[in-house]
């Protein structure tokens, strides 16, 4: 076993039997009888990743004394959406390496891609229509459009250097930190009632997201993809001002404004994250945003201290440990 599943298997120790339920239904639910079909559904299923998010969904569930023998499917619709979104991200992004291994649309293309997240986003739909709560689909297709809206926004905001801190994080709360936010909410609330508790998860989930998201936008500046088993400096190609940009752009003079513009307009740059660290020093920026992401994962730990002690609370608190220390 790797020092990194080794990792995963500590963490999700106390929900152990739900992944292995959460998998199998899975597996399940990505079996398809047309051949070209299962050629893709058998290379998602390969490149299958931490599946922090179906955990998230059990361990929120342990940790607020809520578990039901629905938990399981609900985790694994929550992660046969996220492994939609990702289908259809990489496309968006250009995308070529995810989880170290080729993207759907390079393996195949654009449009067989399209379709495959449409298919894995209406099984995971079908799968939520059996469960005895309307909660899961309600939650999750207003996370759908929220998802949707999030990556809209990102998109005309695109070599948007006048964009503020707040409008960056409500795009990336609203692509990523809301995934994270409606998991842990199912979690604590699946199959309705504890509006409390169920608030607390939500928000716990959302700055856990939020945080996620932004060390991903440190990271996409600052690591190969080697390092990152997923292509590398995307953000930069793709016009996306991300934070630690953002905080650069906001101190730098006129010049090193205009340089860092170029970098992400200019035709034929090879390279552009690398130029771009060429032109400007991103080292302020990223130390901001690293900080700002360890400030949300304070009040994230802060938020889940007043639950009773468990072993599933000790490993939330533990995975916002991993996640500032990107570990996971
Ligand atoms: C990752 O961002 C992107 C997401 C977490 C959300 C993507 C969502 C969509 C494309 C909408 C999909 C809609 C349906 C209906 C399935 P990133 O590119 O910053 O992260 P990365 O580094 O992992 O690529
Ligand atoms: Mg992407």
């Amino acid at each position: 076993m790797s020092e990194h599943s080794e990792i995963l298997a500590r963490l999700f120790a106390p929900v152990e039997g739900g992944m292995a339920r959460m998998r199998r239904v899975l597996e399940e639910q990505l079996h398809e009888s047309s051949d070209a079909v299962r050629d893709m559904t058998d290379h998602v299923g390969r490149f299958r990743g931490k599946q922090l998010r179906a955990a998230l969904v059990l361990l929120c569930g342990e940790a607020s004394g809520n578990t039901t023998d629905e938990h399981a499917k609900v985790a694994a619709i929550v992660e046969m959406i996220h492994l939609a979104t990702l289908v259809h991200d990489d496309i968006l992004d250009g995308a070529e390496v995810r989880r170290r291994m080729a993207c759907v649309n390079q393996r195949w293309n654009n449009q067989v891609a399209v379709l495959l997240g449409d298919f894995l986003y209406a099984r995971a739909f079908g799968l939520s229509t059996t469960l005895s709560s309307g909660l899961c689909s309600r939650l999750l297709s207003e996370t759908t459009s929220k998802l949707c809206v999030g990556e809209i926004e990102q998109s005309t905001r695109r070599y948007d250097f006048e964009l503020s801190q707040a409008d960056y994080e409500r795009i990336a709360g609203a692509k990523t930190a809301s995934l994270y936010s409606a998991a842990c909410e199912l979690g604590a609330r699946y199959p309705g009632g504890n509006e409390r508790v169920g608030e607390l998860m939500r928000c716990f989930g959302w700055d856990l997201g939020l945080a996620f998201q932004i060390i991903d936008d440190v990271l996409d500046l600052t690591e190969t993809t080697e390092q990152l088993g997923k292509s590398a400096g995307t953000d930069v190609e793709d016009g996306k001002v991300t934070l630690p940009v953002l905080f650069v752009y906001r101190s730098a003079d006129e010049g090193t404004r205009a340089a860092i513009r170029d970098v992400y307009t200019a035709a034929g740059i090879e390279d552009r994250a690398r130029k771009l660290a060429e032109v400007c020093d991103l080292g302020p920026g990223l130390r901001a945003a690293m900080r700002r992401a360890k400030d949300l994962i304070a009040a994230c730990r802060e938020r889940i201290v007043s639950l009773e002690e468990s072993p599933a609370r000790t490993a939330l608190l533990e995975i916002t440990e991993f996640i500032t220390e990107r570990r996971l």
